[in-house]
């Protein structure tokens, strides 16, 4: 597996694999890989003759008071991990490599972020869609995997796609939990031992609003807010959001229809946790 940190050395890799033919696959990443990131590998491995992991903790997307310079990193037991699942080339530049001038062009998403995280951290899609669209360039990747558990970031990473013409298809795959029901993340090892006791209650408490939904409910305050009642009594964490809306357009809902995303925020002591369902009912109850 190659391990290349420059963008020189980047091109002259795209350049090779193209010329041979080969459909890439990227997945990006921040590095710290969890089963959830091995999962895209291990798909876009399945699905793809390259396959090339970023791992680049992107400082556009963090906020001033957010966890930029805590944020783990971890190349050496990264590189082991990607090679496992099969990654063919890893791409980890430094900060100054994938921004070497202060930025001309400033990205600002306008639609699909006044809602979940995008409301309670401005500037972070901006961010996001900034470094995706420098890494669509740069790879000249065929396919793309996202998680779902970030099912904003797939929704907004659509739009930018759309609206760009980006000639890449994206792939969102589905979350990879601990036995559990806790969605693996980077930041549960933030998590106190009775915090992570838990935390497995924030999918059981979403779970808890989509079974009211199924069956029959139609006031989406209602099913939000059986969520909301169950993680306030079980979550033991501070609730941040917890949100029905239509998928993936991110819109408020006057009525339980469609394809609609129940997802919620909690915040423990040190990790600031999220998770969804994304669900659609059957329009005969
Ligand atoms: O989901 C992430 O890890 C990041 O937001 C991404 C897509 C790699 C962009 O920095």
């Amino acid at each position: 597996m190659n391990i290349i940190k420059t963008v020189q050395q980047l091109k002259a890799y795209v350049q090779e694999e193209k010329r041979l033919g080969r459909q890439i696959g990227l997945v990006p990443t921040m590095g710290f890989l969890h089963e959830g990131h091995l999962s895209l590998a291990k798909r876009a491995r399945e699905e793809n003759e390259t396959v090339i992991m970023s791992i680049f903790v992107n400082p556009l997307q963090f906020g001033p008071n957010e966890d930029f310079e805590q944020y783990p990193r971890d190349l050496e037991r990264d590189a082991k991990l990607a090679a496992s699942a099969g990654v063919d080339c890893i791409f980890a530049p430094s900060v100054e490599e994938m921004y070497p001038e202060p930025p001309m062009i400033k990205m600002t998403v306008t639609d699909r972020t006044d809602k979940l995280c995008g409301e309670k951290r401005p500037g972070h899609f901006d961010g996001v869609v900034t470094v995706v669209s420098k890494l669509f360039h740069l790879t000249e990747a065929d396919q793309a995997y996202f998680g779902l558990k970030d099912a904003q970031q797939f929704a907004v990473i659509e739009g930018l796609v759309k609206s760009l013409n980006f000639p890449v298809k994206l792939v969102g795959v589905e979350t990879v939990r601990e036995e559990d029901g806790l969605a693996k993340s980077s930041r549960n090892i933030y998590l106190t031992v009775e915090e992570r006791q838990k935390a497995p209650h924030l999918q059981r408490g979403l779970q808890a609003g989509v079974q009211v939904a199924e069956q029959g409910e139609k006031d989406p305050y209602r099913v939000q807010e059986a969520a909301r009642e169950y993680l306030l009594a079980y979550s033991g964490a501070d609730l941040d959001y917890v949100e029905l809306l239509s998928y993936p357009e991110l819109k408020e809902l006057e009525r339980v229809e469609g394809r609609m995303i129940l997802a919620a925020a909690v915040k423990y002591s040190k990790a600031r946790l999220i998770d969804n369902i994304i669900f659609s009912v059957n329009e005969g109850k």
